[in-house]
């Protein structure tokens, strides 16, 4: 592995599988950063321990203790704030960021979503999916701004919706795809490839018209 200075925050709040495929990541190498702490709004959340398992710091503020929005949002970046991160990771955090927030790390905020945004913002994905009778669904990685699963996005995975599936047998079908889109992103930001300009995503400086694809195991590109 070569030696890298950059780092990055995971922020979470359950399972961490996300989390747990951007760890694999690190320690094979393709992201070239430092994961400085994995912070949870949520002291259950499984995800904590698998960073603690492999001597990540493991952090948790606690949205019951911090009920106010704000304060909550001042206690995060101050937390955030000792690592100097290049980038923050959403990583199934369950929680709509205040402006503060958002603005301070402008740019610096990804985030991935169980869909093919801007289809089904929001939660329910999978079933909603379902019930729209969409024959194709997905996920997508987005950067973050203020309005909620709005910001540009960098990739989507598409899998097939198959006549018997379930919410649960959809979920996990698009959750596989998460876990290798969402590293593969990552990689491009701190190898410095993949930057926002207003509302464009560059990726090796160029304007990516239309959001990468991850399809059937192929990355393509289209104007
Ligand atoms: C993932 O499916 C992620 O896309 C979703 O939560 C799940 C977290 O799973 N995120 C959102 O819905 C955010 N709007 P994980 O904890 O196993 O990574």
């Amino acid at each position: 592995m070569s030696v890298t200075s950059k780092s990055i925050v995971v922020l979470i709040s359950g399972s961490g599988t996300n989390l747990q495929a951007i760890i694999d990541a690190v320690n094979n190498g393709s992201i070239n950063a430092k994961i400085a702490a994995v912070i949870s709004n949520r002291p259950d959340a499984p995800g904590l321990e698998r960073a603690r398992k492999v001597g990540i710091n493991a952090v948790v503020i606690d949205q019951k203790t911090i009920t106010d929005r704000d304060q909550f949002d001042e206690a995060l970046i101050d937390e955030i704030d000792k690592y100097g991160a290049n980038l923050i990771v959403l990583a199934g955090f369950m929680r709509i960021l205040t402006e503060k927030f958002i603005d301070r790390y402008e740019h610096r905020i990804i985030n991935i979503h169980p869909s093919l945004l801007p289809e089904f913002k929001g939660l329910n994905t999978h079933r909603r999916a379902l019930e729209a009778g969409k024959t194709r669904h997905g996920a997508s990685v987005h950067f973050v701004n203020i309005e909620l699963d709005d910001g540009p996005v960098v990739i989507q995975a598409e899998v097939p919706v198959l006549p018997d599936d379930t919410e649960q047998t959809l979920a996990a079908r698009v959750l596989e795809q998460e876990h290798i889109i969402y590293p593969m992103a990552i990689a491009w930001y701190i190898d410095g490839r993949l930057e926002v300009n207003d509302n464009n995503i560059l990726l090796d400086k160029s304007i990516l018209r239309r959001p990468a694809l991850w399809q059937a195991n192929q990355l393509t590109f289209s104007e």
